[in-house]
């Protein structure tokens, strides 16, 4: 193989752009929080990552979320299934910050009851207080161990969470095991502002896979 004449032709055919924004595709997840008055607050993002049990999600400092958080540190991270992505967009518009912060006005409206409008249900924590959303089939209870401010201006937080408690429905579960089935687990993938399920069937499997070969 001409691998000189593969590098030139990958360079040339490349154009050095300027995006208004970097959503490359990531999973969506739901935050559930608890607002001031005790009610639940529900919020999509997909500026999130998993290393061990620590997630690791950001978050734009004006939000509900965001000031959730910052007085009390306990959370639920949602995990949608792609077929949710309808319930994910009645979210889109809406915000549980009263009043509606200014960069937000001429986009969103203030929502109370975030369930409601989505038509989601909530379920009952184990670990934390804010609900579960029932529909997502992998839910991660989790409290804050650090809320960071980042970006130019201070305008995200960064909050480092560890997850205690995983809920994972059994339609994705490996019988009789620990272990999610990656091939039954389809994941909500937000991409440049669109959403998309995974492409099945799998391509392969990785090294230290635990379930490859689980469905013979
Ligand atoms: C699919 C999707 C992904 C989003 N990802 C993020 C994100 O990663 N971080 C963030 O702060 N906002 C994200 N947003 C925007 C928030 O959902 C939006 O700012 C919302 O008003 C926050 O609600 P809250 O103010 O009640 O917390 C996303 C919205 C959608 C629909």
């Amino acid at each position: 193989m001409n691998t000189t004449a593969t590098t030139a032709t990958a360079t040339t055919d490349h154009l050095a752009i300027s995006p208004s924004i970097l959503y490359f595709g990531t999973p969506v997840a739901l935050l559930t929080t608890e607002n001031p008055d005790g009610t639940p607050n529900l919020a999509p993002i997909s500026s999130a990552w998993a290393l061990g049990h620590t997630v690791v999600i950001g978050l734009g400092g004006e939000g509900r979320t965001a000031a959730n958080l910052a007085e009390r540190p306990e959370l639920v991270v949602n995990l949608p299934s792609a077929d949710l992505w309808p319930a994910v967009e009645r979210l889109a518009p809406l915000t549980g910050a009263h009043p509606v912060p200014a960069a937000k006005r001429s986009a969103y409206r203030y929502e109370p009851d975030k369930f409601g409008a989505a038509s989601l249900r909530p379920q009952p924590s184990q670990k934390v207080r804010p609900p579960r959303v029932a529909e997502c089939p992998l839910q991660l209870e989790a409290t804050v161990r650090n809320l960071t401010p980042a970006g130019p201006d201070g305008e995200f937080r960064i909050a480092e969470c560890e997850v205690v408690r995983v809920h994972a429905a059994a339609s994705v579960v490996v019988p009789g095991t620990q272990h999610i089935d990656p091939a039954e687990w389809n994941p909500l993938i937000y991409s440049f502002r669109h959403y998309f399920g995974l492409a099945h069937p799998e391509l392969g499997y990785g090294f230290r896979s635990q379930t490859a070969g689980s469905r013979a």
